[in-house]
């Protein structure tokens, strides 16, 4: 069945050949008021955002860049925060439906093969007339081979000996696996309890380990990573205390 057409949740699907940033790409279109369920994919991109103000480019039809339009009204502002680590869930049983290929999520949002990164995910919120919205990215390695990484610690499913690195098959498999997470969050107005948290904490390769946290001060903070509480955060026991860590507090998290 068609995944965007009437009848669908899905709105638009439009593919880029070359572009900057989808992400800058669909939160323009968010501006002049793209309905939720817009996505964008590019074949080449050129000026890719990533966290921490690091970027995310690859060579033509190497890498995946997709971007999809979320308007999440019923959500308080408080839960945003879970968009980032639902799409975790998505790529992680989306790469695994598509490709065979086994990954783990890194809190907040890396998608791991092992120790090396596999796929980004970058969720950006953006006002629009219609109220705020939020563009939700991601960049997936297919078809990279070792000398073409941008960082040793990087992976492609292609150096994983993917089943398939065909692109348009593992766009859809991001779309098919995101849509009902997104819209279980959405109608639960954003309660995570509601089975995505134990979802998350399932596939979450950084809690039960210990690790160094750098924090933007400059200090490091090392402890256990106990748990992943309702707000997303990551609960770290460090000594008799326990300290709970948003995305936004947290510059890297390393396990040792
Ligand atoms: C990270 O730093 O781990 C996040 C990387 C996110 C990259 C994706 S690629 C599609 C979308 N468009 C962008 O400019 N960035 C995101």
């Amino acid at each position: 069945s068609a995944l965007v057409g009437p009848g669908t949740w899905w709105r638009s699907v439009t593919v880029l050949q070359d572009t900057t940033s989808t992400n800058a790409d669909l939160a323009d279109r968010a501006r002049d008021d793209a309905p939720e369920g817009s996505a964008l994919v590019a074949d080449h991109q050129r000026g890719g955002r990533g966290r921490l103000d690091r970027g995310w480019e690859f060579p033509p039809r190497s890498g995946l860049a997709l971007s999809m339009l979320v308007r999440p009204d019923a959500v308080p502002a408080a839960r945003w925060p879970w968009l980032p680590l639902l799409t975790g869930i998505a790529v992680h049983e989306a790469v695994t439906d598509a490709t065979d290929v086994e990954t783990s999520l890194k809190w907040p949002n890396d998608v791991l093969v092992g120790e090396r990164k596999l796929a980004g995910i970058l969720v950006e919120r953006v006002e629009t007339p219609t109220g705020p919205a939020a563009v939700v990215g991601v960049g997936l390695n297919v078809s990279l081979a070792e000398d073409e990484l941008p960082v040793p610690t990087a992976t492609s499913l292609a150096i994983e000996g993917a089943r398939t690195t065909d692109r348009s098959v593992l766009v859809r498999s991001l779309m098919r696996t995101f849509e009902p997470l997104y819209r279980a969050w959405a109608a639960a107005e954003g309660d995570p309890t509601a089975g995505m948290l134990d979802s998350y904490v399932r596939r979450c390769s950084t809690v039960g380990r210990s690790v160094d946290v750098h924090l933007p001060d400059g200090s490091t903070l090392s402890g256990v990573a106990e748990a992943v509480d309702s707000d997303g955060r990551l609960v770290v026991g460090v000594g008799g205390t326990r300290r709970a860590l948003s995305a936004g507090d947290v510059v890297h998290v390393r396990p040792q």
